[in-house]
Formats: C-alpha cells, structure tokens, sequence
C-alpha cells in the first residue's frame, strides 16, 4: 500500500478515535463512540498490515495471532460478569505494558529504520522510556487485578522507607539509562536494559501493594493512563505516527478520568500515587457498639412509596451484585406513571468501575434525564420524601464528611440523610468496599430493609402493582 494512503487511512483512524472517546462521554451518544472505535481499529490494523512489506508467511502468522487474541477477548468479554470489569480491565492493561516490554527489545535488537548520532540517542531513550513504563504498567496491572479480585488483600502495604525504596529503584533506573546510552555495543546495552526491567517490574509491584483498596478505582484509571504513555513511547520508537495519536490519546484520557476520580474523593493525585490510604480497616469511632437499627418491611416500604411525591434512588455496588437493575426500573416506571417525581443519585464511584451505575440504569432502560449526578443532586435531598438507597454504602456515608478519622474522611458523598425519610436495602450490617462502619444506618430517620437487592426490589414491585 503506498505511503500517502496509510497516512490517509491513519488520519482517519485517528479522527474516529476523537469521536469515539467525545462519544463515550454521554450515555446517549456510548454505543456511536463504540462503533467509531471499532471501525476506527479495523482501519488502523489493516492499514499498518499493509504498509508492512512482508512475505505471505508474516501475513498469515498476523493474521493467526489476531484470530487468536480475538477469539480469547471474546470468551472473556462473555465470561466475565459486569461486576469482575475492573480486574479485567486491569488485566489488559497489564497485556499493553506487556507488549511495551517486548517491543522495546525487540526495536533495540533489532531495528526496524537503522538511526546514527543524535537521532540514535533519542531512538534509545525511546526504547529505555518505553520498557520502563511498560514494565510498570505491566505487574502494576497485575498486582491492581488480583487486588480487585480479592486474590491478593486490598489493605495497603506501607513498608518503613517505602517512599526512599522507590526514589532509590528511580535513581538507580537513571544510572543505567547512562550507562544503556554510553553502551560500544547491543551485547553491552542489554546488561542495564535488562536489570532496568527488572527493577522497574519490582518497582510496579511495590507501588501499587502500597495502595489501599479504597483508592483502586483511581489506581485503574492511572495503570490506563500509564498503558497509553507506554502505547506512545513505542509509537515514537517504531516510527509509528498512529500509535502515537492513540497512545496520547488514551493516556490523557486516563490522566483526565483520574483526576475526575480523585476528585469525586476529595484525593490528590499525589497522596493516591504516593500510597497508604484506603487501607480496609474497620472503623468503629463512627458507629456506637450499643446503637440498633430500625426496620422496615416490604409492606411498609411499599406504602412510603405510595404517599410519597418526590423519591430518590441510589443505587450501589449490591445492585449490581444482584442484579436488580431492571426491577428497579420497573418500580421507576410505575412510580412516574402514576405522577410521582422519581429521580437516580449516581456517585462518580458507585459500583466498581466509572460509569458502572449509568450502564446498568440504561439497561433497565431507566431515561437518562432522570439520572442525575452527585453534584447535581445533593442540593435537593432536604426536599424529598424518601431516598431508596440499593446497595450503596461508602458512597452515602455521613463519617467521610462528619469524621476526620474515617479512612473516607473528605470524600465527597450522597447527603442522601438530609431527605425526609431513607430506606437502605441490603442484606446484613455489612461493610462497603471501603471497609468503614456507616453511621447512616443509626439514623433517626433511616430504616433498614433486609434481604438480597433483587428479592426486595421485586417484592416491593409486585406491593406497588397491589
Ligand atoms: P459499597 O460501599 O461497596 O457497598 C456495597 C454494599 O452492597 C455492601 O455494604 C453490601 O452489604 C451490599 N450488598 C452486596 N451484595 C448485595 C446484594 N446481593 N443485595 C443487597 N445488598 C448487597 O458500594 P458503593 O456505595 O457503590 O461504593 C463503591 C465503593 O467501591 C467505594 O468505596 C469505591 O471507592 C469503591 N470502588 C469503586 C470503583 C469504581 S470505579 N466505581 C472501583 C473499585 C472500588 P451487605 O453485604 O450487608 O448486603
């Protein structure tokens, strides 16, 4: 294929990755921004097959290897249950730091375009920047799934001198990037490329044990961010302008959903990198031993709901564990049909991934304009009757605004107290992911409804249709 026809099909590719993430940002606009990214992907591969010059043998091997990652992504993608989507994105986060490593030494090993002078000093740093990062990325990756996936625990491993460890294993990492440059020969160079791998593998392990479970959603979207800058940089040392437009592309995006995440948890970006926080430990100071709570049956529920005119529903991780999304859409319709104001609170971290709430909303094929986010709002709960709070915990905790000991303390929340009365389904007084007590459920005006998500919510519907 000639050159000006691959920049032609790059250039395109690119423009339907722009309008794949611009579409990704509203619920409305998702499933065009996912098709824009898969034509976008065809167009990409198939014009980087063609405008390498290789024998039928490479072809066909190309084209086995895509059949046979295609076809594992596929399995996996149906396995997995919405719920396990962190660990599996971590894990393909992982693949790219991953392919980041090999391509990296392969591109020193063997060259693609042969470079001289200045121009070969900046191909090495290229190379060195990009195992660097991809090595990283990849056991970092690693080590976020197995905590999402609770294979490994999710307290933080804060070692004495942790911070010294890291900038020393930085230091070091810098002095055989020296000595990489300076190497006579390929043989010389791979001594400190390979000890560089080693430690900064070591280095992505320690770096994210030494965050807590609380701060992971910020950990996945940064190790996304970290695959993208690691996608550039072999970008630039394969000469590749497309794969640096998607490298930037998904590294900044990364960037921007971690400071959005970190945001919605009153963290910096720093003390979340930095480690130590969120570590899973009980925090009783918030919760009196000898409080009881109060509660409510499906048929008192039912009634609330019947008087009421103005609910709101927050929905948590339980109903995703549940599944209850689509009764709970049922119980909206109803409700709406007969003139009461139902309206979703959806917390930027409700569930286990960005967005994870709104998807299942939209399933259930609840409207988008009834969906509404925490900042939009907190500000009316004082007006409401009664807010169903549905497996949701860390995300509507009052200690995170009322205790400064709480491991949540200063994270952002749902006031959802503030409403006239609340009503907390799930199934026991168990803590969220954040592992923290919630003085919420001891409330004067907070009655707890037992039971599984999906078994309350459908009890309450056939109450309502009685
Ligand atoms: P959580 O605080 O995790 O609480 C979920 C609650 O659901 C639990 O207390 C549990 O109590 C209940 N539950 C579980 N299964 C249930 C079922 N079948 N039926 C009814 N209830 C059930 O949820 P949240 O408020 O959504 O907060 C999310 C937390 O996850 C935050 O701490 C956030 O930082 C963290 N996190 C978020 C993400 C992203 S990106 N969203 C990623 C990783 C971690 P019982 O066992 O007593 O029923």
């Amino acid at each position: 294929m000639s050159t000006g026809f691959v920049s032609v099909a790059y250039v395109v590719a690119s423009v339907l990755f722009i309008l794949s993430l611009g579409g990704l940002s509203h619920q409305e606009s998702a499933r065009r921004g996912n098709f824009f990214g898969i034509v976008g992907i065809i167009i990409a591969v198939g014009a980087t097959i063609a405008s390498v010059s290789m024998g039928a043998g490479g072809i066909v091997s190309i084209v086995f290897a895509i059949l046979i990652g295609a076809a594992i992504g596929m399995f996996l993608a149906n396995k997995v249950e919405m719920t396990q989507m962190p660990q599996l994105v971590a894990l393909l986060h992982s693949f790219v730091g991953l392919a980041a490593v090999f391509v990296g030494f392969a591109g020193y090993l063997d060259p693609l375009v042969k470079t001289h002078g200045a121009e070969h000093t900046i191909k090495l740093v290229e190379v060195y920047l990009g195992i660097f990062i991809g090595a990283i990325t990849f056991t970092g990756s690693l080590i976020a799934c197995g905590k999402l996936d609770a294979r490994i625990p999710s307290a933080a491993l804060t070692l004495p001198g942790r911070h010294i460890m890291n900038l020393a294993a930085l230091g070091v990492s810098v002095l055989l990037g020296a000595w990489f440059l300076g190497a006579d020969s390929t043989a010389e160079g791979m001594l400190p490329l390979i000890i560089m791998t080693a430690i900064a593998s070591v280095l992505g392990v320690h770096l994210i044990l030494a965050i807590g479970g609380a701060d992971m959603p910020v950990v996945v979207s940064m190790l996304n961010s970290y695959s993208g800058w690691a996608a550039a940089s072999i970008g630039f040392m394969l000469g590749n302008d497309l794969l640096i437009v998607t490298g930037a592309l998904v590294g900044s995006s990364g960037a921007i959903l971690s400071y959005i995440m970190c945001r919605a948890m009153n963290r910096s970006f720093i003390s979340v990198i930095l480690g130590g926080f969120g570590q899973t430990t009980s925090s009783s100071a918030a919760v009196d031993g000898d409080q009881t709570v109060q509660e409510y049956s499906v048929d008192e529920v039912c009634e609330e709901l019947k008087n009421a005119s103005s609910v709101i529903i927050v929905p948590g991780y339980g109903m995703a564990v549940a599944q209850a999304q689509n009764a709970v859409g049922e119980i909206t319709k109803l409700l709406r049909d007969k003139g009461t104001t139902v309206r979703f609170g959806i917390h930027p971290v409700a569930g286990r991934l960005p967005g994870h709430m709104n998807v299942l909303l939209a399933e259930a094929k609840v409207p988008y304009d009834v969906v509404l986010e925490m900042d939009e709002i907190n500000d009316d709960f004082p007006e409401t009757d009664i807010v169903l709070v549905i497996g949701a915990n860390d995300t509507v905790n009052p200690a995170a605004m009322d205790d400064p000991n709480s491991p949540i303390a200063g994270m952002p929340v749902l006031e959802v107290w503030k409403a006239g009365q609340v009503v907390v389904l799930k199934r026991g007084m168990a803590s969220g992911y954040a592992g923290v007590d919630n003085p919420l459920f001891f409330k004067d005006n907070s009655w707890m409804l037992f039971g599984d998500a999906k078994d309350t919510v459908d009890k309450i519907l056939g109450g309502l249709r009685s």
